[in-house]
């Protein structure tokens, strides 16, 4: 199959990047990173988490997050939301966007979310229901399609069961998560096939983490497979904190540089995402974990 000819780049650096800090970040610090990405070309920023506070504090400000950054036109905001009451405060503080996150990892499911991936399907439902009364998108997030840091092998069958339910339940984008970035090129072809059997190709997206460096890889593969929409945090940056050993995301510096040089639009000004990575790390020490980033840095 060809490449796509445009692609769109979900940001998860403000949320999936910075809720594993163990060090308090300012709201501050994360309105600017916002404000940063969006000034870089970025469509859509996953900004926030509604979270329980005792399960994740970095994200323990997610309502002053959402209702104080500066909103550019054309960006969509959005924020994850576990159950009807983080639901119901994202919609409170104005969220355009919203995202449930379930697992292909029964394992991974109870220690993430406290329930069984049976339990958070019928938690997600009436999340659903709400966010359609509001006029809110849902999108769905399978963790663990490509391994699981309790389970080990997953099963492509359970990520395509599990993402099937999502998307039959109204979310219009089902995300897959290799949560801990164990996967490789041919697993997670085998993993989009599997999937794409239920869902139109251009109803998924690749949430991919670098754990072990092989995230560009994996991408590459799945672009062939006609994949579109593709989840990266800038500088790298980010982990789960109930998936001990996870790295960050792919960073989108990377994810930009390999899009460009396959001639696929994507919109972002590659310089000023470069520098937004290196401010935020800088901001937060921590390391660069974008090659691309340093590189350019570096000239
Ligand atoms: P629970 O303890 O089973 O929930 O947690 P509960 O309903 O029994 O409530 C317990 C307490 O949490 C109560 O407070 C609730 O009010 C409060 P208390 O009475 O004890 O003071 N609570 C909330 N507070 C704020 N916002 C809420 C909320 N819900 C309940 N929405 C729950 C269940 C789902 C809430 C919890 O397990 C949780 O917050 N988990 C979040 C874990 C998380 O954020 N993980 C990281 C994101 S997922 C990820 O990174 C993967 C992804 O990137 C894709 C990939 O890489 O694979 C998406
Ligand atoms: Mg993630």
């Amino acid at each position: 199959m060809a490449f796509p000819t445009t692609v769109r780049l979900v940001e998860v650096g403000p949320r999936d990047g910075l809720q594993n800090e163990p060090e308090p970040i300012a709201t501050a610090t994360k309105l600017e990173l916002i404000d940063h990405l969006g000034a870089a070309g970025i469509r859509y920023i996953e900004a926030a988490s509604f979270v329980s506070p005792k399960w994740v504090p970095q994200m323990a400000d997610h309502r002053d997050v959402m209702t104080r950054l500066k909103r550019r036109d054309g960006v969509t905001y959005a924020a994850l939301t576990p159950n009807l009451k983080g639901l119901e405060a994202a919609l409170e503080c104005g969220v355009e966007e919203v995202a449930v996150f379930g697992a292909a990892s029964e394992a991974f499911s109870q220690k993430n979310i406290n329930c069984s991936v049976a339990e958070s399907l019928k938690r997600f439902a009436p999340v659903l229901e709400r966010a359609r009364e509001a006029n809110v998108r849902v999108r769905g997030y399978v963790s663990c399609v490509l391994g699981c840091p309790y389970e080990g092998e997953i099963d492509p069958a359970k990520v395509a069961e599990v993402s099937k339910a999502l998307y039959e339940m109204g979310c219009y984008e089902v995300s897959l998560g290799d949560t801990i970035g164990t996967g490789t090129p041919l697993k997670a072809k085998r993993m989009i096939e599997a999937v794409s059997r239920d869902i139109p190709m251009d109803k998924l997206a690749a949430h991919f983490h670098d754990t072990y460096g092989q995230a560009l890889a994996n991408l590459y593969a799945v672009l062939e497979e006609g994949i579109g929409v593709i989840d990266s945090a800038v500088a790298g940056l980010g982990g789960c904190p109930y998936a001990k050993g996870a790295s960050g995301n792919v960073a989108s510096e990377d994810v930009v540089y390999l899009l460009d040089g396959l001639g696929i639009e994507t919109g972002i000004d590659l310089d000023k995402l470069a520098a937004t990575g290196t401010w935020i790390t800088q901001a937060i020490g921590r390391p660069n974990r974008s090659k691309v980033g340093v590189a350019l840095v570096a000239k």
